[in-house]
């Protein structure tokens, strides 16, 4: 039996709206039409939303496919980049669909990466109080992480992702056929959240990831096929277990509590998936240096991301006393103490009865004063 005669894998998803599917297979977009109106028969007319990026190399296939279906489908273009991830944006958009006279029975298609999944998923969040959203998961940061989970949402000036919705998608749709286009270094970045997965929660997918390294940046769409399933499989067992994240799915943090101070710090040039890179390694050596994490477990980490051409050491650029200042402002912050998400080993979390622990700003900026600045980003 062929992958074609498998047809594409499915996932289930559970969420308070009820449970989702998420499908991942190669040469999934040009049956896009079909999986989507089998799964949801009552939207009549659908708004597919992508960034000028993406909309000429996909925007373009989705619409057709649902108008093959004998829907009415409209294509609605933003400007690509997280810069754009607005509540500007949000106006245009909502304005772009009131003036196209789209009701109570249309329905959102996010075509692109989380940029796009989150505005145009915060677009069908509050659209007429809510409409169905399909996320169409075109970057690695969408298949492995942002398409799945419902958190919907832009950014602020006061800081990223700040005003937002849960509105968990109908179904998912994967085509891993789209990383061809996808440039390298974007594809690092998401490659970054897979191997969060495996560190977390999955010892020989974290081994496979290391081993695929090559051909996961290079495109292979067989490979990304493959580890793309095992993320999502991790990801839905997390979130259909906490999707509101009052437990399990606070591990998801791990590498981004220094991470996320890391990214501010430098003034958001430094990429997410960079910085989380970066925030695994020195959360690894701050829980080596607890006595929390077995020894050599920030090595070995350092050793997989810098197989993805990632990042794991912050340069000078960024002086710890700057990201004092960040990570004392984390919303986490208790007498100077900070929650963090720690492992055990490359594939368990370490838990004494929660899933994350409070560590002192004053080791942390220890850690990064002697293992940070050691080498250029
Ligand atoms: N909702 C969540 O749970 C969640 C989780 C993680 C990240 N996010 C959000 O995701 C965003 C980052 O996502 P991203 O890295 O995908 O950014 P992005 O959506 O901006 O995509 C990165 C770039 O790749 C382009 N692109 C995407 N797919 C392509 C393809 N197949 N071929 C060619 N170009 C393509 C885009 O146009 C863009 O220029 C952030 O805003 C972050 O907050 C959300
Ligand atoms: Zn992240």
């Amino acid at each position: 039996l062929n992958e074609t005669e498998q047809g594409p894998r499915r996932v289930e998803v559970r969420s308070a709206r009820g449970p989702y599917d998420v499908l991942v297979g190669r040469g999934l977009l040009g049956s896009a039409g079909q999986h989507i109106t089998e799964r949801l028969p009552d939207v009549r007319r659908w708004a597919v939303i992508a960034d000028d990026h993406v909309a000429p190399l996909y925007g373009g296939r989705v619409r057709a496919a649902l108008e093959e279906r004998g829907c009415d489908a409209s294509l609605f273009a933003f400007p690509a980049g997280e810069q754009h991830k607005t509540r500007g944006q949000w106006q245009r958009l909502t304005d772009a669909l009131l003036a196209a006279e789209l009701g109570r029975d249309a329905g959102v298609v996010a075509v692109g990466g989380g940029v796009t999944g989150d505005l145009a998923g915060f677009v069908a969040a509050t659209y007429m109080r809510g409409i169905p959203v399909v996320q169409v998961a075109t970057s690695i940061v969408a298949m492995v992480d942002s398409s799945v989970g419902g958190k919907t949402g832009v950014d602020t000036p006061a800081g990223k992702n700040l005003v937002g919705a849960f509105h968990p998608p109908g179904l998912v749709l994967i085509d891993p056929d789209v990383v061809a286009t996808l440039p390298r270094t974007e594809r690092a970045q998401g490659w970054a959240e897979a191997v969060k997965h495996g560190a977390i929660l999955d010892r020989p997918y974290f081994d496979e990831l290391a081993a695929s390294a090559p051909e996961l940046l290079a495109g292979d769409a067989d490979a990304t096929e493959r580890a793309v399933r095992r993320s999502v499989e991790l990801k839905a067992r997390v979130v259909s277990d906490d999707e509101r994240e009052g437990g399990l799915r606070e591990v998801l943090n791990f590498g981004h509590t220094l991470g996320h101070a890391l990214e501010a710090a430098s003034d958001y040039t430094l990429p997410h998936g960079s910085a989380v890179s970066v925030g695994m390694v020195l959360e690894a050596r701050l829980g080596e240096r607890m006595g929390v994490t077995k020894s050599g477990t920030a090595n070995h980490l350092a050793g997989a991301l810098e197989r993805f051409e990632l990042p794991t050491t912050f340069s000078a650029a960024t002086p710890s006393g700057e990201l004092e200042g960040y990570l004392r402002r984390d919303k986490k912050v208790r007498a100077g103490r900070v929650r963090m998400v720690l492992l055990q080993c490359v594939g368990e979390v370490a838990n004494d009865g929660h899933w994350s622990r409070e560590v002192a700003i004053d080791s942390s900026l220890d850690v990064i004063d002697t293992y940070g600045a050691d080498a250029g980003v």
